[in-house]
């Protein structure tokens, strides 16, 4: 049985991602969409569990798709869950040369690991999760890059930090 994980932050998820994950569910009897940390990255808009939540809502129709939640290394999942399969999405070229250096520090550090790219559909190819939520905040509208339950908590969200400010 093919068994592959689709890490990310998804902070929170788009139709990009969710175009990624619906191709490689095809290709793979059971795909693990999997919400992690880049360390690189502080200050998110939603912590882990509300991360989670977004991730069972936007997949809980599909059968051979399943969410988990993993803190440190890539690697260090892989090796816990015996899986040697990663799917990355690649928008860009730009997004070519840090996602060869990920490949090839992962496979460096567990050399059974294989990682599979899939082009994103175009329309979503030069979105991020910080272009929508900088979009939302200034007001202009998001539906065409979020579903509608991850544009209502992005709102929330910023409505709390708005009142801050
Ligand atoms: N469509 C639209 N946007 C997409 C997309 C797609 N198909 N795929 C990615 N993006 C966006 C994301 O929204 C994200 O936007 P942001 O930077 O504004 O948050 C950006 O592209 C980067 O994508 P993401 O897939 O979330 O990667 P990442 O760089 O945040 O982190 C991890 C990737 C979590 C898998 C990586 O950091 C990791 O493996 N961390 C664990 C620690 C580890 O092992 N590190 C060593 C790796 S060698």
């Amino acid at each position: 049985m093919s068994i592959a994980i689709y890490p990310g932050t998804f902070d929170p998820i788009t139709y990009g991602h969710i175009d990624v994950a619906k191709r490689a569910s095809k290709a793979f009897d059971t795909l693990i969409v999997v919400a992690m940390n880049n360390s690189m990255k502080r200050d998110g808009l939603f912590n882990m569990e509300e991360r989670i939540e977004l991730l069972k809502k936007t997949f809980e129709g599909f059968d051979n798709i399943r969410i988990d939640s993993h803190s440190g290394l890539l690697v260090d999942y892989l090796k816990k869950t015996d899986i040697h399969v990663v799917v990355r999405g690649l928008r860009a070229v730009s997004d070519f040369e840090y996602e060869m250096q990920m490949a090839a520090a992962n496979k460096a550090l567990l050399p059974s690991l294989d990682t599979f790219f899939l082009m994103t559909d175009t329309q979503y190819s030069f979105i991020s999760s910080t272009l929508v939520k900088e979009i939302a905040f200034h007001g202009e509208n998001i539906d065409r890059w979020v579903p509608p339950y991850v544009k209502k908590r992005i709102k929330e969200k910023i409505d709390l930090i708005k009142k801050d400010l």
